[in-house]
C-alpha cells in the first residue's frame, strides 16, 4: 500500500524488537512505505564469506535502506558486516546529528552539533600486516577524492540544514601528510560555499572542550576522517545520553544506509526491553533523506514528547516501560 519500497535490514540480537516498533509506528502514522525485509547474514561462496545477493539487489533496486544492529566480530579473519555493508555501496559520508532530547537528563541540555564522518577509508581501510615477528602495520588511507567528497557533503549539509559553520577535525599536527591533505580538501571546498564559516580544530582539543561546554558547538557541523569521527561520535552520544538515542546515516551516490549506531544488546534481546529511539530517529532521518518530512517530524513530535514526559519510557531510560508499551505511548500520541 506505499509508494515508496525501503529495504529493511532488522539486524541481530534486539534488531528484530526495534524494528518491530518502527514497523508498528509506521504503520499508525501511515507512512507510504512498504517494507522489503532481507537478513545480510553472511554465507560462504566460493571460500568466502558474502552478503547474501537477495540483500544487496534489495538495496541497490530500492536505494534506501534502514538496518538494525549487526553483531561485529573482533579478530583476525572476520570483516564487520557494517563495514561490507558500506563498502558494497561506497556509502562515503557517516551523518551523526547529536541534539539534546528533553525529558532525558544530563549534564547538558544543549547539545546540538552534527558529526560528519569521512566513511570509507582510513584506518578503516582493512589493510594490515605482520612485518616481522611482533611487529605489525595497519595502514592510514586517506585519498583526496574521498577527503573532498565527504568535505562537499559536510557544506551541502551544513547549507541545507541551516547550521552557519563547518569544523574540520583532525590530528595534522601530527599525521602531517594524511590529515594534512584531508584539511587541503576541506579548504578548497570551503571556497565554494562563501556563505558558511570554515573552520579547522584538533580532535583532543575539541574532546576537551565539548564536555566542558558544548554550547559553541551549537549551529555547526564537523567533518573529519572516519577513526576520529567513530570515536568523536561515540563521546558527543554520550553527551546527550548514550547511544540508544542517537540516530546516524550512511549516505552513498546510488544508496543510503540509516542505521542506529549501538550494538545487538545481546543481554537483553528478546526480553521486550530494548529502546527502539535511535533507530526510530534513524528512520527519521530517512525519512528527510526521501522528502517525507511531514512525516517525520509528526512521527518526531510523538516520540519526543513521550520522552519528555517520562511516563511510558524503557528502562534504560530510567522508566519501566517495555519497547511495546513504549511504542504504544508514541503510537497513541500521533492522533
Ligand atoms: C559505528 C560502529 C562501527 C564502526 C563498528 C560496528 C564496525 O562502531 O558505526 O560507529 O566502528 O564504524
Ligand atoms: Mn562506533
Amino acid at each position: 500500500n506505499g509508494k515508496y519500497t525501503v529495504t529493511l535490514i532488522p539486524g541481530d540480537g534486539i534488531g528484530p524488537e526495534i524494528s518491530k516498533s518502527v514497523k508498528d509506528i509506521y504503520a499508525a502514522a501511515k507512512v507510504p512505505i512498504d517494507w522489503e525485509e532481507v537478513s545480510v547474514a553472511p554465507i560462504l561462496k566460493g571460500g568466502k564469506t558474502v552478503i547474501p545477493d537477495a540483500a544487496i539487489n534489495s538495496v541497490k533496486k530500492n536505494t534506501v535502506a534502514l538496518k538494525g544492529p549487526l553483531a561485529t566480530p573482533i579478530g583476525k579473519g572476520h570483516v564487520s558486516l557494517n563495514l561490507t555493508l558500506r563498502r558494497t555501496f561506497n556509502l562515503f559520508a557517516n551523518v551523526r546529528p547529536c541534539v539534546s532530547i528533553k525529558g532525558f537528563k544530563t549534564p547538558y541540555d544543549d547539545v546540538n552539533t552534527v558529526l560528519i564522518r569521512e566513511n570509507t577509508e582510513g584506518e578503516y581501510s582493512g589493510i594490515e600486516h605482520e612485518v616481522v615477528d611482533g611487529v605489525v602495520q595497519s595502514i592510514k588511507l586517506i585519498t583526496w577524492d574521498a577527503s573532498e567528497r565527504v568535505a562537499r557533503y559536510a557544506f551541502h549539509y551544513a547549507k541545507a540544514s541551516g547550521r552557519s559553520r563547518v569544523t574540520a577535525v583532525h590530528k595534522a599536527n601530527i599525521m602531517k601528510m594524511s590529515d594534512g591533505m584531508f584539511l587541503s580538501a576541506c579548504r578548497q571546498v570551503a571556497k565554494e560555499f562563501p556563505g558558511i564559516t570554515y573552520d579547522e580544530d584538533l580532535l583532543d582539543r575539541v574532546c576537551l572542550q565539548i564536555v566542558q561546554n558544548p554550547k559553541p558547538y551549537a549551529d555547526r557541523v564537523m567533518v573529519m576522517p572516519n577513526l576520529y569521527g567513530d570515536i568523536l561520535s561515540d563521546m558527543c552520544a554520550g553527551l546527550i545520553g548514550g547511544l540508544g538515542l542517537t540516530p546516524s546515516g550512511n549516505i552513498g551516490r546510488d544508496a543510503s544506509i540509516f542505521e542506529a549506531v549501538h550494538g545487538s544488546a545481546p543481554d537483553i534481546a528478546g526480553k521486550g526491553l530494548a529502546n527502539p529511539t535511535a533507530l526510530l530517529l534513524s528512520s527519521l532521518m530517512m525519512l528527510r533523506h526521501m522528502n517525507l518530512d511531514e512525516y517525520a517530524a509528526k512521527i518526531e513530535k510523538a516520540a519526543l514528547t513521550t520522552i519528555a514526559e517520562g511516563k511510558t519510557i524503557t528502562g534504560d531510560l530510567g522508566g519501566k516501560a517495555s519497547t511495546q508499551e513504549y511504542t504504544e505511548a508514541i503510537i497513541k500520541k500521533l492522533a
